[in-house]
């Protein structure tokens, strides 16, 4: 069976090497006569698991000691929520940067708990641009300052990490794992898995434990850092095969190379499209080239009325997903990690044919 090319924006595509391991222990998992998922988190065998993921995933990101690696449920609508529970402490102001509707769902949910400054916003630049360093007006008294590195839908992706003095917090949902990052620089990052890392089910939450103290006393005790921290991410019971699953991804990676050798992979195939469509008459996409997301990539067509069969005629050709998010409309190519270089080359070759048939110049 030949697989399609997924540009999905998530769950999105996994690597193959990976669904083939999975699918070649699934019944029978190393001899033991019953599947992962069959087994109890707190076996000697499913501990080791992991223990090991979360080694990998400590590699990859070359994650300091001092951090926790937390891995948790709800998504990461739910670290919306988490976030402030745990970090605001004494305090009741939160900054918040705008740069979409994730980073704006954010700021939605902290007002539940704090007193929300917008630090600084794209909205004047129509999103088209991330505000810069000397645009963000930070609070002296902020318990943290909430950003999303990649807006997932805007395909807006910051090029730099925010300066402040109170700890940094990032929604690295859509770009985790696609390049090299500072985690020092972060006081917790978190990302829902399922576009960069695995299945869905699990969030990853990195944060740093001087961090850990801070959790009103309201914070439900499967949503406090401290509590999971403490019980390895077991304090109830795992989503053990996202967790799996990841574990097998980390290991993927680390056989690509880890990720300066994946980064420069996820630069040459978002260089390709961007070009694309840069060179192109009927798609456009309008963001600042020096933050144009590597991993989301949205573009219109000149002519809206030739969309449906751009999506129909991609579809038979193997194509799949690339329907812009409802909220936006438009197209969307998602370009992760797993998505192999092949299938943007297709991409490529896919619009340049079609816009020759249907807009040529
Ligand atoms: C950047 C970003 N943050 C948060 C979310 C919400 O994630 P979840 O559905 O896991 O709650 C998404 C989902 O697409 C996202 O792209």
């Amino acid at each position: 069976m030949t697989r399609a090319y997924n540009f999905c924006a998530g769950p999105a595509a996994l690597p193959d090497e990976v669904l083939e391991q999975a699918q070649a222990e699934l019944l029978n998992w190393h001899g033991r006569g019953v599947s992962i998922m069959e087994m109890s988190h707190r076996s000697a065998d499913y501990m080791e698991v992991a223990a090991q993921a979360e080694q990998d995933l400590r590699d990859l990101l070359a994650i300091p000691a001092n951090y926790k690696v937390l891995f948790m449920q709800g998504g990461a609508k739910q670290q919306f929520s988490t976030v402030p529970l745990n970090l605001l402490g004494q305090a009741r102001v939160a900054d918040y940067i705008d740069t979409g509707i994730w980073s704006k769902d954010a700021l939605q949910e902290g007002k539940r708990y704090a007193d929300v400054k917008v630090a600084a916003s794209a909205e004047p630049f129509n999103y088209h641009r991330v505000p810069r360093q000397d645009e963000l007006r930070l609070s002296q008294d902020a318990a943290y300052v909430h950003y999303c590195a990649n807006e997932t839908i805007g395909g807006l992706e910051f090029d730099y990490v925010p300066e402040t003095e109170a700890p940094l917090v990032c929604d690295m949902s859509s770009n985790i794992l696609s390049r090299p990052i500072d985690v020092s620089r972060f006081g917790v990052i978190y990302a829902g898995a399922q576009k960069n890392v695995g299945p869905a089910g699990i969030c990853i939450v990195i944060v740093r434990e001087d961090l850990l103290e801070r959790a009103l006393p309201i914070t439900p005790a499967t949503m406090t850092y401290q509590t999971v921290a403490k019980n390895d991410s077991m304090f109830n019971t795992p989503p053990t095969f996202s967790w799996y699953l990841s574990g097998l991804v980390f290991q993927w990676l680390k056989r690509q190379g880890g990720l300066t050798a994946i980064a420069a992979q996820n630069e040459r195939k978002a260089a390709k499209l961007y070009q694309a469509i840069d060179t192109s008459r009927l798609y456009a996409n309008p963001v600042a080239s020096a933050n144009r997301s590597i991993m989301n990539v949205p573009f219109t067509l000149a002519d809206t009325a030739l969309e449906k069969t751009f999506l129909q005629e991609a579809e038979a050709n193997g194509l799949l997903n690339l329907k812009g998010h409802r909220s936006v409309g438009g197209m969307r190519a998602s370009i992760y990690n797993a998505v192999p270089e092949q299938a943007v080359d297709a991409l490529v070759a896919f619009m340049a044919d079609f816009e020759s048939r249907y807009y040529p110049g």
